[in-house]
């Protein structure tokens, strides 16, 4: 993270930067006490992060795979993978293992997205004119409807499963509901 704060950094970037850094700050503030985890800042974070995610897999990356005539943005998978492993380690009630698995993943995630040749990069090159447009698109994203936790089994399977299709895995570090997570930091290939 924070590798394109710099001036000159394109308007796409800077927007989704700034996204970012606001939803890394709620997630400090939701984890500051490292035994209880404060509601109500992660439940902003929450909503934030699955807006966030909504931005990029509903508008950015289509759009970006239109202006680069079909062809996909080359991280596209991995990125959908993290989102997809993300949104699921939001359905159960936090734990302090599910906020640091939350902060592992979105570390080198948002690196893919922030970095040289990231996906921010390639499309303030591409957008050009566009930019300002997919800007007021992206500004104008519904808030997300928030479903309650759950610690369901099926919720913990379908977190189990989601988060080994992206590369990650269950450990026994500590338990959540039934089951236990963790994460590990193999690399995928994309
Ligand atoms: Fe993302
Ligand atoms: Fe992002």
């Amino acid at each position: 993270m924070g590798q394109q704060e710099d001036s000159k950094a394109g308007p796409l970037t800077r927007f989704l930067v700034d996204d970012h850094r606001r939803l890394d700050a709620l997630l400090q503030s939701a984890a500051a006490d490292p035994i209880t985890i404060d509601q109500a800042a992660y439940e902003q974070f929450r909503a934030g992060l699955l807006k966030h995610i909504g931005m990029e897999e509903k508008i950015l990356l289509p759009a970006l795979q239109r202006l680069r005539n079909g062809a996909p943005f080359p991280h596209a998978v991995r990125l959908r993978l993290d989102h997809g492993a993300l949104a699921a380690l939001l359905m159960p009630t936090p734990t302090p293992v599910i906020l640091a698995t939350i902060r592992t993943i979105l570390s080198a995630h948002n690196r893919l997205e922030e970095g040289p040749d990231g996906l921010y990069e390639a499309s303030d090159q591409i957008a050009s004119a566009e930019a300002d447009s997919l800007i007021a698109h992206l500004g104008a994203a519904p808030e997300v409807t928030v479903a309650p936790h759950s610690d369901n089994p099926a919720v913990l399977k379908t977190l189990r499963a989601t988060l080994g299709r992206a590369g990650y895995h269950l450990s026994d570090d500590e338990a959540v509901g039934e089951t236990t997570i963790g994460v590990s930091n193999q690399e995928v290939p994309t």
